[in-house]
């Protein structure tokens, strides 16, 4: 029997999460994982009914007391960290929740999906153009799914999203890696010096737009700028840290998700060939592969009052870390969760988080982005195959794959001249 101390060690989520472990931690319910740098009790859960009980009770489960991450309750980081949507309860939380909420609720997502195709044609034909031959005979090519596909489409989407210039795009890359490092890091002000630079480039992308004329319904830059709460604009820091958390939320979970998600279907070559035969399947295969992958492991809520869960005695003050894969593979909510079946007719996962008020935003974007890549990379690639051993970021945190190289047959097809822009 595994113990939910296994949980605080990233080596036991080198392969990806440990499913066997998160199984059997289901079945004993919630227990202590160990304690935060600061000695805060961490109790972890693995069930998906324990998850969405948490993230649907802010009152007792709070975001703002102690943060959403065991490591982080240091208290500098803390009173920084309080300004993001993701560390705020309510009633300051719905506020501010809804300034963002109007750019990525469904219907205006849906406007952005020519914008969308045309990013992933221009990334998939430039990582056509960059491939090397894979030597095999019949001419097919290879290269590396995760840094030439994955990484680029979500970082341009919401680089378009935010009126920022397309020069810019391998300046943003190296923030966002850096602040993905930063938050592996355990010193609390690792993230400082990149928010520092990013906070004079968005001073300056906002006197560009407003110069050009931009308003917030081309830019969600300038919709942060015009943006009120109770009748006052948001502070600069305000607006850096929603940025900030734009690109640091928005960024790696997808890219690691069409990694994961297209590691997943060359797993699985049968699958792959389903949704090829039968490409109508790809929306819901799209809630399969974010059920599989569910890339972000945890967040953490901290108890505002003596209680507990399921059964397991939790303190005032402690912090319970809420496991979503294991949300994800709970028998309780899906038949045979062990099996990747992308013929699931409604697959139902913990991905963007429990249900409660910190739902994902950007799901309905994200959704769009997984769904587009994969009709255009199967309605262009035949024969994609694995062609090296993926690489991982060690981290209990995130499913992330910094490397996924494949072969594939890339078949004649007819760029419509509307989808060509510049990569
Ligand atoms: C497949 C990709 C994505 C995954 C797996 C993912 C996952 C998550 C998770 C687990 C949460 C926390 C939910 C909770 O605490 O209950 C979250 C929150 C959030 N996500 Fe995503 N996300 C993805 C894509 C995006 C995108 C594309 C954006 C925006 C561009 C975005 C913006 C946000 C924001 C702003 C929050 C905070 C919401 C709040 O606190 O109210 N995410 N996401």
């Amino acid at each position: 029997m595994g113990s939910a101390a296994e949980l605080l060690d990233p080596d036991r989520f080198a392969a990806g999460p440990p499913s066997e472990l998160f199984d059997e931690l289901r079945e004993g319910g919630p227990a202590e994982s160990g304690h935060g740098p600061t000695g805060t009790r961490l109790v972890s859960t693995c069930s998906a009914s324990d998850i969405e009980a948490v993230s649907k009770d802010p009152a007792l489960w709070s975001s703002w007391e102690g943060g959403i991450f065991p490591h982080r309750d240091q208290v500098n980081a803390l009173e920084l960290n309080r300004n993001l949507l993701l560390f705020m309860d309510p009633p300051q939380h719905t506020k501010y929740r809804k300034i963002l909420q109007t750019a990525f609720v469904p219907n205006s997502v849906a406007k952005l999906e020519p914008m969308v195709r045309e990013i992933v044609t221009a990334v998939l034909d430039a990582a056509e153009v960059d491939a090397s031959p894979d030597g095999v005979e019949g001419g097919g090519l290879e290269g590396d799914f995760a840094t030439d596909v994955a990484v680029p489409i979500p970082l341009r989407v919401l680089a378009r999203l935010m009126g920022l210039p397309a020069t810019d795009l391998p300046q943003l890359e190296d923030w966002v890696a850096r602040i993905e490092d930063s938050q592996r890091s355990p010193e609390p002000e690792a993230g400082t010096p990149v928010m520092i630079e990013m906070s004079g480039y968005l001073a300056e992308q906002i006197a560009a737009q407003r110069k050009r004329g931009d308003d917030g319904s081309e830019s969600l830059v300038m919709k942060l700028v015009e943006a009120e709460v109770d009748g006052e604009s948001l502070t600069e820091t305000e607006i850096l840290l929603f940025f900030g958390l734009l690109v640091f939320a928005g960024n790696d979970t997808t890219r690691n998700t069409m990694s994961s998600g297209m590691l997943a279907l060359l797993e699985h070559p049968d699958q792959l060939e389903l949704l090829r035969a039968e490409p109508k399947r790809i929306p819901a295969a799209v809630e399969e592969i974010l059920r599989w992958t569910s890339v972000v492991n945890y967040f953490c809520r901290t108890a505002t009052e003596n209680t507990e869960l399921s059964g397991c005695p939790i303190h005032e003050g402690e912090k319970v870390m809420l496991w979503y894969p294991a949300g994800s593979r709970d028998p309780a909510v899906n038949d045979d969760p062990q099996r990747f079946d992308v013929t699931r007719e409604d697959a139902k996962h913990m991905a963007f988080g429990g249900g409660g008020r910190h739902f994902c935003l950007g799901a309905g974007l994200a959704r769009l982005e997984l769904r587009i890549a994969f009709e255009e990379i199967l309605r262009r690639w035949g024969e994609i195959r694995l062609a090296g051993e993926p690489q991982r970021v060690r981290s209990n945190w995130a499913s992330a794959i910094t490397s996924l190289p494949i072969q594939f047959t890339s078949t004649p097809h007819q760029v419509h001249p509307e989808e060509r822009t510049p990569a």
